[in-house]
């Protein structure tokens, strides 16, 4: 046994009986989206601090807590807050949370995220689904002796997000009268925006948008079978793209305008999921 599957193991037997629902869907929140979980049906929530070994992050405006409920009659884990790769954690913490969520029975990880928008037609506030990713400027999360009980040395990611699902999303947010972007997102390591040589040559290589976290989990997910969907809130078109400076400021702005819009997407897509 490797010695990550030991550390998920001995995370995974901490929390067990704190594990109120056996979820089908695990959701990640990203910026601006922090306080989806208080308008569902939560049945009990636990604070990343009370689970030995885990990650905890740093960053603001993200809280840190798993919470366990119903969306609609489909049992979730909806993870408040992510820890990132520019933290200084390391890319097996970084999934970590991921793989656990998977222990606790989820077979479907549905991420969002903020991103900085790439593609010219893509405008701030817009959604997008992600379709596929790069995630090459950051390690892998499999990188080092693999761990069997998850999964297979050398993974296919032909098809990293599900088009079931994706197809779920697209006719949700039609339904819903809301426009959804479709797109490639790339993986920086961030924290640090991109320059705007940097945000062009993420559109060379075929990138719709630029982001810090993501890639690296449904890297995780996908070597774990899961069936993977996304949304990026485009918070900001990227640096050089408009005449203004960026700043995390102006990404939570962006992203809670448009946040109800965005739940309502989640919250009815899931429900599709079931
Ligand atoms: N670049 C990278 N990450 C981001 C951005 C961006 O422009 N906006 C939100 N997250």
């Amino acid at each position: 046994m490797t010695a990550a599957y030991e550390r998920l193991m001995n995370c995974y037997e901490s929390i067990r009986d704190k594990v109120s629902v056996r979820p089908k869907v695990a959701l990640v929140l990203g910026s601006g989206l922090g306080d989806y979980a208080d308008g569902i049906k939560v049945v009990s929530t636990l604070d990343y601090h009370e689970i030995s070994g885990f990650p905890v992050s740093t960053v603001s405006g993200h809280k840190g807590r798993f919470v366990f409920g119903y969306v609609g009659e489909v049992p979730v884990v909806i993870m408040q807050g992510r820890v990132h790769y520019y933290e200084g954690y390391s890319m097996e913490d970084v999934v970590l949370p991921i793989r656990l969520m998977k222990q606790m029975g989820a077979e479907i990880l549905f991420l969002t995220n903020a991103a900085g928008g790439v593609n010219f037609n893509f405008h701030a506030g817009d959604f997008m689904m992600i379709t596929d990713q790069i995630s090459d400027f950051v390690p892998s999360p499999l990188i080092g002796p693999n761990i069997e009980e998850l999964g297979e040395r050398f993974p296919d990611m032909s098809h990293i997000y599900d088009e079931k699902l994706c197809q779920i999303l697209r006719e949700t947010s039609h339904d819903l009268g809301i426009n959804l972007q479709e797109g490639t997102y790339l993986q920086l390591t961030g924290p640090n925006f991109e320059s705007p040589h940097e945000v062009r040559m993420c559109r060379i290589l075929g990138a719709d948008a630029v982001g810090m976290s993501t890639a690296c989990e449904a890297v995780a997910a996908n070597h774990m079978k899961m069936q993977i969907c996304g949304i990026s809130c485009i918070s900001n078109l990227g640096c050089g793209m408009t005449d203004q400076p960026l700043s995390h400021v102006e990404v939570k702005e962006t992203a809670d305008q448009v946040a109800p819009k965005f739940k309502a997407l989640i919250t009815e897509s899931i429900i599709r999921m079931a």
